[in-house]
């Protein structure tokens, strides 16, 4: 093995889209993560330095997403060496754009890179995942997996991942827009009701399905009328500020659905790439009105997985 060094870089993703809560998720790589690794003696993982937009994130690897995925690595491996690691970090704290997720996904494609034997994609979403438990309490992949395979990311289990990348009309784009507020994952968990309205349960079902179906056969139709989530959001809109309003602003506008991205407090919606203008500004403009400064993107709706950047 020549390599002595690899960064790797992984998209920022929307997690639960409205209608697949911890189990659909769409990268998003207009921002992201890098991570640079070493291997090193001894089979533990050191965090040499971490920069970029967060920077008060734990040092110690048991703590830290990118460094409990990289021990799971070694762990399931049996790897003789460890890594020393330094993470860039290009994804906002508890903003709801899977930042833990990729620092752990960008660890295990670097680490991937320095092993003599590589290892499935499925071996790697394992690991990421054990660092993503870290930050959010469980181990779930809607950020996982789209911040790895690219594009909009179907997960069914959690031992035995299986991972659908489901095709999304290339007219679809996506407004993000990011108000600067920290929501705590662990805490909008927290917050959820642990039991289902059996009415809720059957929207939120026909709602992905036919959001899926609509995605497979290009029915925007059947994707605007399935793009809304009966469960999820109206527990968690009061941890932001006029979401209502910014989600009707977006809708008024021509936008197919708008929601939470992930756990909050960035929102996503979707449009036809012709509409996301307006979107963008009509939700930047009411998010403005409350004094909420805001960073915003818009992007295709499908766009590239976690890669290697550079390799020594
Ligand atoms: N599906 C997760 C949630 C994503 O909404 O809590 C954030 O980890």
């Amino acid at each position: 093995m020549n390599v002595t060094k690899v960064t790797a870089f992984a998209p920022a993703s929307v997690a639960n889209v409205a209608i697949g809560f911890d189990i659909l998720g769409f990268s998003v790589n207009a921002l992201g993560d890098r991570v640079t690794l070493r291997r090193a003696p001894g089979g533990k993982v050191q965090v040499r330095a971490i920069r970029g937009v967060v920077e008060d994130l734990p040092l110690e690897a048991e703590k830290n997403t990118a460094g409990r995925a990289l021990q799971a690595l070694i762990e399931s491996r049996k790897l003789p060496f460890g890594f020393e690691m330094e993470i860039d970090k290009g994804i906002p704290l508890a903003s709801g754009l899977g930042g833990s997720a990729a620092s752990a996904v960008a660890a295990v494609v670097a680490a991937n890179a320095l092993l003599e034997e590589p290892m499935t994609r499925i071996e790697m979403l394992v690991a990421a995942m054990e660092g993503e438990a870290v930050a959010s309490g469980s181990r779930h992949a809607d950020n996982i997996s789209p911040s790895l395979f690219g594009g909009l990311v179907l997960t069914v289990g959690i031992d035995q991942p299986r991972v659908k990348q489901i095709p999304v009309p290339e007219h679809i784009h996506a407004v993000i827009v990011h108000p600067h507020l920290q929501v705590s994952t662990k805490q909008a968990r927290a917050i959820l009701s642990r039991t289902v309205n059996l009415s809720d349960f059957v929207w939120q079902t026909a709602n992905l399905a036919g959001f899926i179906s609509g995605c497979y056969t290009g029915d925007l139709d059947l994707i605007k009328a399935s793009l809304e989530d009966v469960v999820i959001e109206k527990q968690r809109q009061a941890l932001i500020p006029g979401f209502p309003e910014v989600r009707a602003a977006a809708l008024a506008r021509g936008a197919l659905g708008c929601s939470i991205s992930g756990a909050g407090p960035t929102l996503f919606a979707l449009c036809l790439e012709t509409d996301a203008p307006a979107v963008r500004a009509a939700m930047v403009s009411e998010f403005a009105s409350r004094d909420i400064k805001t960073d915003h993107w818009i992007v295709p709706a499908q766009s590239g997985g976690a890669h290697v950047v550079s390799c020594e």
